[in-house]
């Protein structure tokens, strides 16, 4: 088995390919496991802290279900109710807390935050969405393609919206698997350009392709799956009626993924907001497979604290 013992999940890129096939391959036999009703404890006696300074449904209940199915423990630890709150230092919280635990999970806003907490945690530590990346939800679609698909690269995957932190591990890990990924959002709401001059570059080495439109059509056009998600993520609540606004031509809705392949398949990392990023009729559709998504959360998370605590 590969080892990623001891290794940090910040970003996507933080695992060859190699690396995420066999985060792909664990998954696979754990969610069989666990749907046969067989013990897999492979974390049996180690705990991890999930540290939480947004709100979360899946990368919570997620994290804490699959640590204990691993025979491990999870610590729900919210921000505002750690002397983090009251300006003990990021670095000191990784020091206290590696003295404690096996692993570290943070939820948050600064990608340089989540950075420094791995530079002082003598334990793992792993990325549980910050304004830059999402790379757990990113494991999470690849397993979902890979199960409605049997294969990455190749593939076209259209993402329409928020040049946001779905957006942005979905450009780096689609690159760096050779997938063809097309990303549509207004002006003004891009995904950064460092970032897609990295993906870019990725492409290069592994023949998949980056490309950046306005037109959400040609971004869909031919794809095999189609991605959104929501027009202000958290942090932005403000401005969301002028996202509204900005983002309204952006709608995945059935004329939108009439451009697509007729086998595509909808992904959306969810919360969704229906009636703004996508419509009832395309989520709760044939071809959506939100729910394996959001089940794969699970699976795919469980192989990542197996394979690193
Ligand atoms: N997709 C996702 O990360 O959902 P939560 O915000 O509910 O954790
Ligand atoms: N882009 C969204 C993802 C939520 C899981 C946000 O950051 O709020």
């Amino acid at each position: 088995m590969t080892s990623l013992k001891g290794r940090d999940f910040l970003s996507i890129l933080d695992f060859s390919v190699s690396e995420l096939e066999a985060v792909f391959s664990l998954a696979r036999d754990l969610k069989r496991k666990q749907r046969a009703g067989e013990a897999h404890p492979l974390c049996a006696g180690k705990t991890l802290a999930m540290i939480f300074q947004k709100p979360s449904t899946r990368t919570r209940v997620s994290f804490e279900a699959g640590m204990f199915q691993l025979g491990g423990h999870a610590l729900y630890l919210n921000a505002a109710d750690l002397q983090l709150g009251r300006g003990e230092t990021v670095a000191d919280t990784a020091r206290v807390l590696s003295r404690y635990v096996d692993g570290i999970m943070i939820r948050t806003f600064k990608q340089s935050d989540v950075e420094e907490l791995a530079a002082h945690a003598e334990v793992p530590v792993i990325n549980g969405l910050t304004d830059w990346e999402h790379p757990c939800q990113i494991l999470a679609d690849f397993l979902t393609i890979l199960e409605h698909k049997g294969r990455l690269a190749g593939l076209k995957l259209a993402y329409v919206g928020d040049g946001n932190n779905v957006a942005h591990s979905l450009l780096l890990g689609g690159a760096r698997l050779g997938m063809r990924v097309a990303v549509s959002s207004p002006r003004g709401y891009e995904p950064a350009p460092d970032l897609v001059s990295r993906a870019a570059a990725e492409a290069v080495r592994t023949g998949g392709a980056v490309e950046l439109t306005t037109d959400p059509a040609a971004a869909v056009r031919d794809a095999d799956v189609v991605v959104t998600d929501t027009w202000a993520s958290m942090g932005r609540e403000s401005e969301h009626s002028a996202r509204v606004k900005a983002f309204a031509p952006y709608q995945v809705n059935e004329a939108l993924v009439a451009h697509a392949r007729p086998d595509y398949i909808f992904m959306h990392c969810l919360p969704a907001h229906r009636g703004e990023e996508v419509v009832d009729a395309v989520m709760d559709g044939p071809r959506s497979v939100i729910w394996d998504e959001a089940e794969n959360r699970l699976h795919v998370q469980k192989a990542l604290l197996a394979l690193v605590l």
